[in-house]
């Protein structure tokens, strides 16, 4: 076992756990986006940062991806740590308009309004992954991807063609944080009708 510090408590963590699953073991709330315990953390949304802390030198870490480590001094509350997070919330408001749980996520933490460039109103997904990696790693199948690169990167089927790999199990909407594969499922499977149509013809 490992000891550290969360918040001043001293806590025990197996070796291996992140700071997230060390904090959560022990009731302290770590708000995250882009983590689910079903697949591999990624990163990805930096919502999740905290604070390491020894003596005058501080670091700011996902703790999603962070180890633990014994003699860590973790803090989840610290005014650093409350700016990035408010911070990362802005900017997904911007990438997400069209989404109300990062709305409703945001206005939790106080955050309302976004002094970032805001997407098209219908824009939802913040490109997280949790879709593509739930799809890879627990069904067993890659009917998602990632297409294009930097501003233009989105999610959808490989090379953008609705896919019969794709057997409509819903994981991908389900572990969705915004609620976008909602939304982008029937690009990914195809229409039904479009379906129908191609096995008739
Ligand atoms: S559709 Fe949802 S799960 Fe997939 S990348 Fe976008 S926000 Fe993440
Ligand atoms: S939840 Fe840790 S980076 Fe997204």
């Amino acid at each position: 076992m490992i000891t550290l510090t969360i918040n001043d408590q001293e806590v025990k963590a197996r070796k291996g756990w992140t700071l997230l699953e060390a904090a959560r073991h022990h009731g302290v709330d770590i708000p995250t986006l882009c983590y689910h315990e079903a697949v591999a953390p990624s990163g990805a949304c930096r919502l999740c940062m905290v604070e390491l802390k020894d003596g005058d030198w501080s670091k700011l870490v996902a703790s999603c991806i962070y180890p633990v480590a014994d003699g860590l001094n973790v803090y989840t509350e610290t005014p650093k740590v409350q700016n990035v997070r408010r911070w990362v919330l802005e900017m997904l408001l911007a990438a997400c308009p069209g989404s109300e749980e990062i709305a409703t996520l945001a206005r939790r933490y106080g955050v309302t309004t976004t002094r970032f460039a805001t997407k098209s109103a219908n824009e939802a997904c913040m490109v997280c992954g949790l879709c593509v990696r739930v799809c890879e790693e627990v069904v067993g199948l890659s009917a998602i991807a990632t297409v294009d690169r930097g501003v233009h990167k989105r999610v959808g089927a490989p090379y953008l063609k609705p896919t019969d790999v794709c057997v409509a199990c819903g994981s991908c909407v389900t572990i969705c944080p915004t609620g976008a594969m909602a939304k982008i499922f029937d690009t990914v499977r195809g229409e039904p009708q479009t379906k129908l149509t191609q096995l008739q013809a």
